[in-house]
């Protein structure tokens, strides 16, 4: 595929645009991460995921619109209404989400970060049994008023307790907190159990899809060779593979692959705890767009293809860190952070082992 191919498209129905918008994100996940596009889209008749896809939706404002885009080899332009296709499900997942880990946990924080979340925009929120945060996770959703099926809940299972049916128990015990019928993807949260506990979580999962509590299943802080390891007991290739992803832990190795067997990446840790919000390159990129190092780190892992996942209970922290519409960091400042990779893993914020046996 060559590096950049160039073309200008004028005068599309917007049904057609939207089509063709969508056509580019599905290409994306199948790893040939496609770029851009100059003038933004007419905002999205409504930001309902139920609504999606965008191309279905009824036409407001004119039928035709001239504009020259320009198409290189990155992503289409991004709104936070954006979402990706999940492979093997019928299902959409928001290109941002919401992170709610925090230690130690606090409930009633939770219940208002997510608040002010969903309020901001987000319509993606990630929580975990680990994080014990899950029923307040549900109860702020109950709460926003929103349908439920406009935002989307992920949440993680643990540990493997001892067998398929016992496992499938705690994972039901999991959706019954979040208290909202169903939750959009259920992730094993790490591979740190061995084979066989990876094994019996996934088959778990299987069932636990196939009863409707979930729509998705995917992993957590997967390498390469326990994805592979799954093909040898399941059918189902995991929606999502979620890692910690920021530019001095880039993982390329992993992404490459989850690209090339259109498995969606999540980056976790997308701001990096803002330990580095003094960096002076990020410093300096985040001066030229008149924005925080945040919004840059965020930026970036859109621009990468990948779907971050940005914490703060803070609520102007919260709407800024999902403000990112209106710059496109430009080849230059995405190769300068791209070059921020520390070599072995150096740069990782979190403990877990992508290579555990
Ligand atoms: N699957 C896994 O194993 C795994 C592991 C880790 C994380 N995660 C997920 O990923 C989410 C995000 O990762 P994370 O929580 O580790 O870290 P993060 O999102 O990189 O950083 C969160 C930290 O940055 C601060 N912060 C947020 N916005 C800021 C801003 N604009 N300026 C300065 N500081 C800012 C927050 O403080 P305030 O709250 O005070 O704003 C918080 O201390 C988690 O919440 C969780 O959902 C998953």
């Amino acid at each position: 595929m060559p590096k950049s191919v160039n073309c200008q498209v004028v005068s599309l129905s917007l049904p057609a645009l939207r089509t063709v918008v969508e056509i580019l994100q599905v290409v994306q996940v199948f790893g040939n991460p496609i770029k851009y596009v100059t003038r933004k889209l007419p905002p999205n008749p409504s930001p309902s995921l139920s609504n999606l896809p965008p191309s279905t939706q009824p036409i407001q404002s004119p039928t035709s619109i001239s504009f020259i885009k320009k198409i290189q080899f990155a992503m289409p332009d991004f709104t936070i209404h954006d979402v990706l296709p999940l492979p093997q499900t019928p299902i959409k997942i928001p290109r941002i989400g919401f992170g709610v880990f925090q230690d130690p946990p606090n409930k009633p924080e939770c219940v208002k970060s997510c608040l002010a979340a969903l309020e901001a925009g987000y319509r993606h929120i990630d929580t975990a049994q680990y994080y014990d945060n899950e029923e307040a996770v549900g109860e702020a959703v109950r709460q926003s008023g929103l349908e439920r099926s406009d935002v989307f809940v992920t949440t993680k299972i643990q540990k493997p307790q001892g067998g398929v049916e016992e496992t499938l128990e705690s994972l039901r015990a999991s959706v019954d907190r979040i208290g909202l019928g169903w939750v959009d993807l259920f992730l094993i949260h790490m591979p740190v159990s061995g084979p066989e506990g990876r094994r019996e979580m996934w088959k778990a999962l299987e069932k636990l899809k196939d009863e409707g509590k979930t729509k998705s299943i995917g992993v957590s802080n997967f390498g390469v060779k326990h994805l592979e390891e799954m093909k040898g007991y399941s059918g189902t290739i995991p929606a999502v593979n979620q890692i910690e992803l920021h530019p001095w832990l880039q993982q390329s190795e992993i992404v490459d692959y989850c690209f090339k067997e259109g498995i969606v990446v999540e980056a976790y840790t997308p701001l990096v705890r803002a330990l580095k919000n003094d960096e002076p390159d990020l410093v300096s990129i985040a001066e030229a767009h008149s924005v925080t190092p945040a919004q840059v780190l965020v930026r970036w892992s859109l621009q990468r293809g990948f779907v971050p996942l940005p914490k703060s209970y803070n609520p102007e922290r919260i709407r800024s860190n999902a403000d990112v519409y209106d710059f496109e960091l430009s080849d230059e400042e995405m190769e300068k952070l791209n070059g921020k990779a520390l070599p072995g893993g150096e740069g990782a914020v979190c403990p877990y082992d992508v290579n555990c046996p």
